[in-house]
């Protein structure tokens, strides 16, 4: 008699490190989907049936989101066929959620028609600090049960373990909330600094007068590395201001045309990320945020 599985992880490419950690900790067999691709560039997914348990954690990163969104929803669909009950999405990066309103009239708002389109198709949502900004939760654009991971306590780990004397410093007001948080649960000074954008690939950040900073490390954190542009424009005015090189964290690193080769050269100390995205700049793993997170939501 085949037997289902109670709980099976299915691994889409990039997530190897996570999936492999919560298939573990979960106690669950892990699988990749089959995505084969026909010269038309068509795409047909398969997973073996045997792997599909009675509820499914589905890990897979959004970043490039166009690339990825029909593999992942045509594996969903292939696995409800195949008789999984409850699908949980794990997706460490959510894309789209900056194109939050209608910044000039006739835009489209990219966040709330991505939250919709995977309600359609999933039950449970699990992610880590979306870019909650205009939009306050996402239970406001979702209307599945969406729950949110913070890699704040995981950061400040990493800074405690590697950085003499840190000054926390957020480029602009939307990074406020992450170092607000971190800067006050773990004793750690922090500003805020204003940014203003011009365009996708050109910002401008205002510093105030750092003196007293001078003995400190600057660390930079934001919750997206991009372009690199808020990153690079920042730290150019503190090396400006006599400060040390900064270190730069930022919890996912997109890292879009030459960013991590920029941000390199420009003199910055270390670039650092979570391994939402997989990236070599990947120093702050969140496997075991998401596993407890998971068991968690299983146990209730
Ligand atoms: C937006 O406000 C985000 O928090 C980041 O500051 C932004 O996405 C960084 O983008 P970039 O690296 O392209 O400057």
């Amino acid at each position: 008699m085949n037997v289902k599985a109670k709980v099976s992880v299915i691994a889409f490419p990039g997530t190897e490190i996570i999936s492999k950690n919560v298939s573990k900790e979960l106690n669950a067999c892990s699988v990749m989907p089959d995505i084969h691709r026909f010269p038309d560039g068509e795409i047909r997914v398969s997973v073996a049936p045997d792997k599909i348990g009675e509820k499914v954690i589905v890990v897979c990163s959004l970043d490039h989101p166009d690339r990825v969104i029909l593999p992942l929803l045509f594996t969903v669909e292939t696995l409800r066929e195949f008789g999984a009950g409850e699908i949980i999405l794990v997706a460490p990066y959510l894309a789209y959620m900056r194109q939050d309103k209608r910044f000039s009239e006739g835009e489209g708002i990219s966040a709330r028609y991505f939250a919709r389109l995977l309600s359609a198709y999933l039950d449970v949502l699990i992610t880590i600090d979306p870019h909650l900004h205009r939009i306050e939760s996402l239970g406001d654009i979702f209307s599945i049960p969406s729950y949110v991971i913070h890699a704040a306590p995981a950061v400040a780990d990493w800074i405690k373990n590697n950085v003499d004397k840190p000054l926390l410093i957020g480029p602009d007001s939307e990074s406020e909330q992450w170092v607000k948080g971190l800067g006050q649960k773990s004793n750690i000074p922090f500003i805020v600094l204003e940014k203003t954008r011009h365009g996708d690939r050109k910002v401008e950040v205002t510093v105030p007068e750092l003196e007293h900073w001078q003995d400190n490390t600057p660390v930079l954190f934001d919750d997206i590395i991009s372009t690199g542009k808020t990153m690079l424009e920042t730290a150019t005015h503190l090396k400006k201001s006599g400060l040390k090189e900064p270190v730069c964290i930022g919890i996912h690193g997109v890292f879009s045309d030459n960013a991590y080769r920029d941000l390199l050269a420009a003199g910055i100390a270390r670039v650092v990320t979570t391994n939402t995205i997989p990236h070599a700049s990947n120093a702050i793993d969140m496997s075991f945020s998401i596993s407890n997170e998971l068991k968690r939501i299983l146990h209730t």
